[in-house]
């Protein structure tokens, strides 16, 4: 027993330097709990197993939440208006590097029935929503750096299509910015932010050069999300 305790404690110590060992860890309590949280091992990844467990069941990512059709056609209904624009490289004061953003209240019948089904899964019920869906368009270059949506105008979840490309986005808590977590946002994934993960922890999405999920390079290319709030209450 005392020999069991002691491998677990140097595990962990060793864990603490090594990412990729929380990881493990925290897949197999998963496995304990079931499949779906097995699942979810793929898409999070943290500095610590602590942290892991603050954002659990406050961040999701469904990846291959829409089929390539609706892919393109979301793509197809955002492209004219995002063409009309340049992307914005030198505010140095934005959060945003290297993007163009539209919004959109009225939608085709693909993209209504793709946007219904993220309502449905993201919000709670009779939540109500931000009407404008929000469209940014990150260049290859383009970053998120670290914020927090503003509290003023967006409720407690954020929810957000990925198009076109595989990215990184980082969660660093307000209050301990040494610790992360990392969600791979897949191409044509859904991933949602609520509550302690939307209003205590900044989001970012990783330039290229930092673009890796638990060791692993994730290329980016232009990347499109889709991205619906809703309102405070
Ligand atoms: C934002 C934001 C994330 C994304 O626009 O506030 O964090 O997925 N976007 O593009
Ligand atoms: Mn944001």
């Amino acid at each position: 027993m005392t020999l069991l305790i002691r491998v677990s404690k140097q595990l962990q110590r060793q864990s603490f330097k090594n990412p990729l060992l929380y990881r493990l860890l925290s897949e197999s309590s998963a496995l304990r709990k079931g499949p779906e949280s097995k699942e979810e091992c793929t898409w999070l990844y943290g500095s610590s197993q602590e942290i892991l467990s603050l954002v659990r069941g406050h961040v999701e990512v469904r990846q291959n939440f829409i089929s390539e059709e609706e892919e393109n056609a979301l793509f197809k209904e955002v492209e004219t208006a995002l063409r009309k624009k340049r992307y914005e490289f030198d505010h140095w004061d934005d959060a945003i590097h290297g993007y163009r953003e539209t919004e959109r209240l009225q939608w085709g019948v693909t993209c209504e029935s793709v946007l219904r089904r993220v309502r449905a899964v993201a919000f709670p019920e009779g939540s109500p929503l931000l009407g404008p869906i929000h469209v940014l368009d990150l260049d290859k270059e383009g970053y998120i750096k670290p914020h927090i949506d503003s509290v003023k105008f967006c409720g407690s979840t954020i929810a957000g299509l990925s198009l076109l490309s595989d990215s990184v986005m980082r969660l660093v808590p307000e209050n301990k910015s040494t610790d992360w977590v990392d969600l791979l946002l897949s191409r044509r994934s859904l991933y949602i932010l609520r509550d302690e993960a939307r209003f205590k922890f900044t989001h970012e999405i990783l330039k290229e050069e930092e673009s890796f999920f638990s060791g692993q390079k994730v290329p980016r290319h232009r990347r499109i999300s889709v991205i619906c709030r809703n309102l405070p209450v």
